[in-house]
């Protein structure tokens, strides 16, 4: 029996979803959802399964096959260990879908103080950074804190010609290149990219970086379990087989094309109901694990800029989607939740909770004439979160206001492989509920056009003008 059938067994290491509460008859029949309303989308599942089935069987959906692509393991493991021996710091130089998996990963399993221990207590693992902007300030103080000569690069770009990354590679390509030359600068180099396609990938085969593929197909939002997220968090000492065997595990689980029996179809559907037809626009991920906030993020890019569509497939103009909005439990109860109990009717909340946390934190007792401090004393914080959870789980019922729970038995890379499988299945069959096309990103792709044209990038003219037509403002709303 493989790893993963094992894991199969075990139900106490899958993640569990509870959505009492967006039921009408937890929430009441003006916010829940009713039996009827999902069983009026079962057939329209059905067939979105059946479609999914074969444009999965036909290739089209390559994402969906990430967890059994075992094939690129052996070189990952490989580059990351040359990086792990030779270098103290990994920088990773990419934005969305390139970026925001592997700092998922990072936030999720690693120690948030990693990057400041010493050589010795990170036991070999470098410091890891994630260059996902081009503020100039932010990029030139991460340069000046980077002792270049300890740093390896990780040039991420499945296009391989998005101008922030490139901009990124020309500038660190330049000072290491001063430094070691022209031949010796490149080991500090691997790229990332797709195997044939891009100027990135014409770069790889004139100079002869080392380099990974992304795999033909998959989307940069769809890519955390490829080589775009595995070699970071093979550098960061994260076991990417289990990742994977997580993931293959979820996938397992949403075989079904029964609503009932496939959770990643159940809660699309009653998302979806949720936005088109009880007014709920926006959707709120609130982990109440500190290290859950990155995949947060995640979620929030995987949610938006698939689903926020002009046109549905058959052309019409429906601007579909449903604003994805992170928060974090506890912190976000002192910030956000007031809105979310009092505001507008116009939320669905996912809280994403762990059974287990990693460490137990114990509350001492003191001030015993205190009452309203000396109740604390005794419990542990562990209590103390979950009992919050619960609360403000409540308060929102007491209020109808729609909300769903995922629970992690534990924080893991098994329980994570499963959550990032979980909300990609969830986000395209929510595409297909949508009607609309969630692999692509027009929207991104006007903006990259125009930036070309401003830029001055050769074919791009006609963008240049068109933007600077646009651009024109009238100085009377300066003020
Ligand atoms: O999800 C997506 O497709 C985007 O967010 C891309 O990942 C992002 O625009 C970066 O693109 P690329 O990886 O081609 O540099």
């Amino acid at each position: 029996m493989n790893q993963s059938n094992e894991h199969d067994l075990q139900d106490h290491l899958r993640i569990k979803i509870d959505f009492n509460h967006m039921m009408s008859d937890q929430m009441g029949s003006q916010h829940g959802i009713t039996l009827d309303e999902i069983d009026d989308l079962a057939e329209t599942s059905k067939e979105i399964h059946s479609d999914l089935k074969n444009k999965r069987e036909k290739g089209e959906l390559p994402f969906l096959d990430l967890p059994y692509n075992r094939e690129y393991i052996a070189e990952i493991n490989e580059i990351s260990y040359t990086i792990r021996k030779n270098f103290d710091n990994f920088v990773v130089l990419g934005i969305g879908g390139s970026a925001l998996g592997g700092i998922a990963i990072q936030g999720a399993l690693t120690n948030p103080f990693h990057n400041m221990l010493s050589k010795k207590e990170r036991k070999g693992i470098p410091r890891v950074f994630f260059a996902d902007n081009i503020d100039p300030d932010g990029f030139q103080r991460l340069l000046d804190f980077l002792d270049l000569k300890k740093t390896a690069f990780n040039v991420i770009s499945k296009s391989g010609e998005t101008a922030e990354t490139m901009a990124q590679f020309l500038i660190v390509r330049e000072r290491l290149i001063q430094l070691f030359g022209r031949d010796a600068y490149k080991k500090h180099i691997v790229i990332t990219t797709d195997l044939k396609k891009g100027w990135l990938r014409e770069i790889v085969n004139q100079e002869g970086f080392a380099s990974l593929i992304v795999p033909q197909g998959v989307g940069g939002r769809f890519s955390v379990l490829s080589s775009v997220g595995l070699l970071p968090a093979a550098v960061m000492g994260v076991s990417i087989e289990e990742l994977l065997a997580g993931a293959e595990l979820m996938d397992r689980l949403c075989r079904s094309e029964s609503l009932w029996e496939n959770p990643a179809y159940m809660t699309a559907v009653l998302k979806y109901i949720a936005c088109t037809k009880k007014g709920k626009a926006i959707s709120i991920v609130m982990p109440y694990v500190d290290a859950l906030k990155g995949v947060a993020d995640w979620y929030c890019q995987i949610w938006a800029e698939s689903l926020g569509k002009k046109f549905s497939l058959d052309n019409n103009v429906i601007n579909a989607g449903q604003t994805p909005v992170r928060a974090l439990g506890v912190t976000d109860q002192h910030s956000q939740l007031q809105l979310y109990i009092e505001g507008p009717f116009d939320k669905v909340i996912t809280f994403i909770v762990v059974e287990n946390y990693e460490k137990e934190v114990f509350i001492p007792p003191a001030y015993k004439d205190l009452e309203g401090v000396t109740y604390l004393g005794g419990h542990y914080l562990n209590e103390l979160i979950k009992a919050e959870k619960v609360a403000t789980e409540l308060a929102l019922k007491k209020n109808q206001r729609l909300n769903l729970t995922i629970t992690l038995p534990t924080l893991d890379a098994f329980t994570l492989g499963q959550l990032f499988f979980f909300f990609e299945l969830q986000t395209v069959f929510s595409g297909a509920l949508y009607h609309i096309d969630p692999l692509n990103q027009p929207g991104v792709e006007q903006g990259k056009q125009f930036t070309y044209g401003l830029m001055g990038r050769k074919g791009f003219e006609d963008k240049k003008k068109d933007a600077q037509d646009s651009a024109r403002k009238n100085k009377r709303y300066i003020i």
